[in-house]
């Protein structure tokens, strides 16, 4: 894991504590089980505060703590608040789950929330985190075919090729500009109606790969904000980029910012949606997790449910949806990724 992640000062540790109580924001008594969620809960943070006291102040072994105190919530979530999974509270969730733990990979249960969800978040934050996730790996991707060519001129013996520096750090740039873009634009392409920051604008300052060993070395100045240019002139989908799942807009030329805030669409989850025991998995860890607090003749309805969360993209089982944005209730948007980026970028800034 990047060296950004070993090392934590006092101020971080401060940081880190208001982390560890934001928790995850779902309402506790809307829950199937209620009160199995709130004691899973609690059993989490205090599993989490001993875990993190068992560090001694050892960095990495914290984010690990917080890594499994996340995989921890998401379990309780799976067995008692699967009603509640595809709500704007639990997206968040999983936005900060990403943006504290560097070993997250998808798939994550019931993220992001299928088209037509019932009680969905009204911007498909999830699909915005995806696209820039993918922006990322297409990035590095990019990025090492630069580095690749460099070692292997170096290797044939022409070092004279390395002085083509300037073809180096255009390509570089390329890889940045189309990444950055990529990011960037899913929030307004995603979520054209939700207020930009809302919907994940400020997501790629902490996805964005510049811990990568000498990555960036050959382009030390880099700028989103100097990428209009490069983005006149460079083809992204030439370069690896994937133009069906990515827009690329350039900095100065961006759709109008929506001006909606999150809120929770109308319609009840009526069944675990994905069957009454589900599998995950995460790094070396597999969990198997059986819901409470259903009925049985919702789940016989409902059969084709997915057994487990492998898989991305599968398809869900039809459900109870009613499209009217208003019948949200008690939701507390934003925050979400920003105290967990404000933990990130603590440890970034070290
Ligand atoms: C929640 O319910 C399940 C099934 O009844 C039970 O096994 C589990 O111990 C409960 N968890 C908590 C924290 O109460
Ligand atoms: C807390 O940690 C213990 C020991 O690792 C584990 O068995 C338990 O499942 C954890 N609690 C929750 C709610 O995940
Ligand atoms: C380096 O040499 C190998 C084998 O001779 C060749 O396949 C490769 O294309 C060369 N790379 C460059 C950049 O010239
Ligand atoms: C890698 O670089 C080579 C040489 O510039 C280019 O032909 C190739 O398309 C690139 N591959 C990707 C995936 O960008
Ligand atoms: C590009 O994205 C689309 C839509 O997400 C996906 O179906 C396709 O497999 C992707 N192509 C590649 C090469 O990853
Ligand atoms: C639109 O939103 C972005 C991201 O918050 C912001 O940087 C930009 O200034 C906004 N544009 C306008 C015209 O308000
Ligand atoms: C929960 O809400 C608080 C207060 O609005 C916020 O600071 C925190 O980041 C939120 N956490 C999540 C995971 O949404």
């Amino acid at each position: 894991m990047p060296s950004i992640y070993f090392t934590l000062s006092a101020a971080a540790l401060a940081g880190f504590a208001s982390v560890a109580q934001a928790q995850t924001n779902i309402t506790t008594n809307a829950c199937a089980d209620g009160s199995n969620y709130s004691s899973c809960n609690r059993n989490v943070a205090n599993n989490w505060s001993s875990c993190v006291n068992d560090c001694n102040g050892d960095g990495n072994c914290m984010v690990d703590c917080g890594c499994t105190a996340h995989q921890e919530y998401i379990n309780c979530m799976a067995q008692s608040c699967w009603n509640q999974v595809y709500s704007c509270e639990y997206q968040l969730f999983v936005q900060q789950y990403f943006s504290v733990c560097p070993s997250a990979v998808e798939p994550i249960p019931f993220w992001p929330a299928p088209d037509n969800a019932p009680n969905r978040c009204s911007c498909d934050l999830g699909k915005v985190l995806q696209n820039t996730l993918t922006a990322r790996k297409e990035q590095v991707t990019c990025m090492s075919n630069v580095t690749d060519q460099t070692v292997s001129e170096a290797s044939n013996g022409s070092i004279a090729n390395l002085g083509n520096g300037l073809d180096i750090a255009k390509q570089a740039t390329d890889c940045a500009c189309c990444g950055a873009s990529a990011s960037y634009s899913a929030a307004w392409e995603v979520c054209p109606n939700t207020v930009p920051t809302l919907a994940g604008a400020d997501l790629w300052p902490v996805f964005f790969p510049d811990d990568m060993p000498n990555m960036y070395t050959s382009i030390p100045n880099w700028a989103w904000d100097t990428c209009d240019s490069t983005l006149d002139n460079v083809q992204c989908q030439d370069i690896g980029f994937n133009d069906s799942s990515d827009k690329f807009y350039k900095p100065g030329d961006f759709p109008r910012n929506g001006t909606s805030t999150l809120s929770n669409v109308a319609g009840t989850v009526t069944a675990p949606p994905s069957g009454t025991v589900i599998t995950w998995s995460q790094a070396s860890s597999t969990w198997t997790v059986t819901a409470t607090g259903y009925d049985a003749k919702a789940v016989a309805s409902q059969s084709d449910y997915r057994a487990t969360a492998t898989g991305t993209g599968a398809q869900y089982p039809e459900q109870t949806s009613v499209d009217n944005v208003n019948g949200a209730g008690n939701v507390r948007p934003v925050g979400g990724a920003v105290a967990a980026l404000g933990f990130v970028g603590a440890l970034m800034a070290l």
